[in-house]
């Protein structure tokens, strides 16, 4: 606290990052990065923009990687926004498509980062309960919003809704934004892209951190209609005009030129977590079907806190949200190498069975 904040410090309630720990030796499965590497494409076109050109800002509008993005979504390039990670391409639609004086819509079990742009952009929201099985049903967005934003696969529950369901939503709220955040779609789920041709109002953002394996170069997108993509280019250029710099629009190219890479990426991660998922399930853990790079898992006799606390005691770090009290006793536990899942196995047999 300091009497030289503003009021709207004074009232934030910042998003809290999983852990990046310092330790280099733990089990890292708590904030779904890929654990393979980037595509060694990726690696060379970074240090290839290691130059003296680095004193010149960058392509304010990343031309490049848009024409790229655009081509491999079979969109125009005006149809593309591209930003610092996801995160700042959602701030930007929050305040840019979002802020109505309806508040807008989301599940009570979602991206935890959605109330903080609310609070930062004083928009007002309203929470919308996932069923029993912790699924959205899109009948339940049915009242007037300033917008309806969800993840799908939805986070931290994993599970997908089908694209009629998202049809069946943009037909019946033709009046606000709706904004799917694809963050982790790759992993076995189909894409909204198609239908920003036919809905005006659908936005969907995408980003590099999950399927790319490229977390550490943060670089995130949006396809829609152009006069959608024109409300985020003004809030950017109200913002910061060079939100990526030359060394990520040069990674990011690469990375979406190198789609065989990316696919073997994609598999093994979708390989890993069936082998993950059903060895946990043998160990009586109820796990939720997942479409995503990591899984979501409760024990009928062990409490959440107390399985991550004493995985960390063997060196492994997982996910453990407290709030809501429904998701308390369960693990969001991000799929690794072959190795780490080795690990983490290990580890969960040994305190599920004493
Ligand atoms: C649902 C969801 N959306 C967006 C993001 C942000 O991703 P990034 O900013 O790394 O692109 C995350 C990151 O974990 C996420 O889980």
């Amino acid at each position: 606290m300091s009497r030289y904040w503003s009021a709207v410090v004074h009232g934030l309630t910042p998003y809290v990052p999983g852990e990046q720990p310092k330790l280099t030796k733990l089990v890292k499965l708590n904030t779904n990065e890929n654990p393979y590497g980037p595509s060694p494409r990726v690696l060379d076109a970074v240090r290839a923009e290691v130059a003296d050109t680095l004193r010149l800002y960058p392509d304010p509008g990343s031309d490049r990687l848009c024409a790229a993005i655009a081509a491999l979504h079979g969109v125009a390039a005006e149809q593309v926004f591209v930003g610092n990670g996801s995160d700042e391409v959602l701030a930007h639609a929050f305040v840019a498509l979002l802020k109505h004086e309806r508040p807008i819509l989301f599940p009570d079990i979602s991206y935890s980062f959605y109330p903080v742009y609310c609070g930062l952009y004083e928009i007002a929201y309203r929470q919308i309960p996932l069923t029993d099985a912790f699924e959205i049903r899109v009948g339940d967005y049915r009242s007037p919003n300033g917008g309806v934003i969800f993840p799908n696969p939805n986070a931290p529950t994993g599970r997908l809704l089908a694209l009629p369901e998202i049809e069946r939503l943009l037909d019946g709220n033709p009046d606000s934004v709706i904004i799917i955040d694809e963050a982790y779609i790759d992993f076995g789920g189909e894409s909204a892209v198609g239908l920003v041709a036919r809905y005006p109002q659908l936005l969907v953002t995408r980003t590099l951190s999950k399927s790319h394996a490229l977390a550490g170069l943060r670089v995130g997108y949006a396809i829609g209609q152009a006069h959608l993509i024109e409300a985020l280019k003004r809030v950017k250029d109200s913002f910061n005009s060079y939100p990526l710099d030359r060394l990520a629009q040069a990674g990011a190219l690469a990375s979406i030129e190198d789609h065989a890479y990316f696919e073997s990426l994609c598999t093994r991660v979708m390989a890993s977590r069936a082998r993950l998922a059903s060895a946990m399930a043998e160990m009586g853990f109820e796990v939720l079907p997942s479409t995503a790079n990591f899984i979501f898992a409760q024990h009928p006799s062990h409490d959440g806190a107390e399985l991550a606390a004493s995985l960390r005691e063997r060196s492994i770090i997982v996910r453990h949200f407290k709030n809501p009290a429904r998701i308390a006793p369960f693990l969001r536990i991000t799929v690794g190498t072959d190795a780490q899942i080795d690990a983490l196995l290990v580890a969960l047999k040994a305190i599920v069975n004493c």
